[in-house]
């Protein structure tokens, strides 16, 4: 369900940017702190760019436990890691590149010819390596993306990955965009000590009214995210458009 009090209102991208990552920063110093090191999986496409960039800077460039700090990705596609629509050459780009981190604490998803054994390469990586709450990884931070179809990560509308609740990881032809994705699944993401949303602009607004007022009359992915820990959502005053 989603309660109001999920959301967090932001006036735009740059004050919704500015408040995920003043928590990103307390997750992570408080994970350190507690547990020795913080795990954060990344969203891709648009939304998060700003925050990237913002972690990039001072005060965050000094507050965040950058040595101690572990990125993987929430889901990536196909392409090679130096092509423009790579998560990881965004993130990259936008802060990996610029922080204090370990390269070896940086865990992009490696794509090969093969994207059934990529994904299964990466699902290894997971468990290697990401603390287990159960028989799932648990991040301490997961940041999720919506597209207009109510898909997150790359866990599309009419895809079996929807249905998974075993693997950590699943690969899937996406239809729409004529193309293969690669994404963690539900159980990973339901595990997380803290979820957060990400969602700006006017393209958001139908949607998220739909999702807070007629949720029952609607199926999409992003509705199967019921985590364990925090589930907040942090958007920006235009795709908050019709939240009451
Ligand atoms: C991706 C993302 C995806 C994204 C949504 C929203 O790889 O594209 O993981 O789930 O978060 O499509 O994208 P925008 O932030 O560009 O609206």
């Amino acid at each position: 369900m989603f309660k109001r009090n999920r959301f967090v209102v932001c006036a735009d991208l740059a004050a919704l940017s500015q408040a995920v990552a003043e928590q990103w920063s307390v997750i992570a110093r408080h994970a350190a702190a507690t547990r020795g090191a913080f795990y954060v999986a990344l969203s891709g496409g648009s939304t998060p760019r700003r925050l990237y960039d913002l972690l990039s800077q001072e005060p965050y460039l000094s507050s965040v436990p950058w040595q101690a700090t572990h990125v993987y990705f929430g889901d990536e596609r196909c392409v090679p890691p130096d092509h423009p629509d790579s998560n990881y050459r965004m993130a990259r780009e936008a802060f990996l590149d610029k922080v204090n981190m370990p390269s070896r604490n940086v865990h992009r998803i490696v794509i090969s010819e093969d994207v059934l054994a990529s994904a299964e390469r990466y699902a290894r990586e997971l468990k290697q390596h990401v603390p287990l709450k159960g028989d799932m990884p648990q991040f301490d931070l997961v940041l999720l993306g919506m597209g207009d179809d109510g898909h997150t990560a790359s866990l599309f509308p009419g895809t079996d990955l929807l249905k998974e609740n075993e693997r950590v990881v699943g690969c899937a032809y996406v239809e729409k965009l004529k193309a293969w994705r690669i994404s963690i699944t539900f159980p990973v993401i339901n595990r997380a000590r803290n979820v957060f949303v990400l969602a700006a602009g006017k393209g958001k607004a139908e949607l998220i009214r739909q999702l807070t007022q007629e949720p029952q009359a609607h199926h999409y992915p992003i509705q199967n995210i019921e985590p364990l820990g925090e589930y907040q959502w942090f958007i920006d005053q235009d795709a908050a458009e019709f939240l009451s």
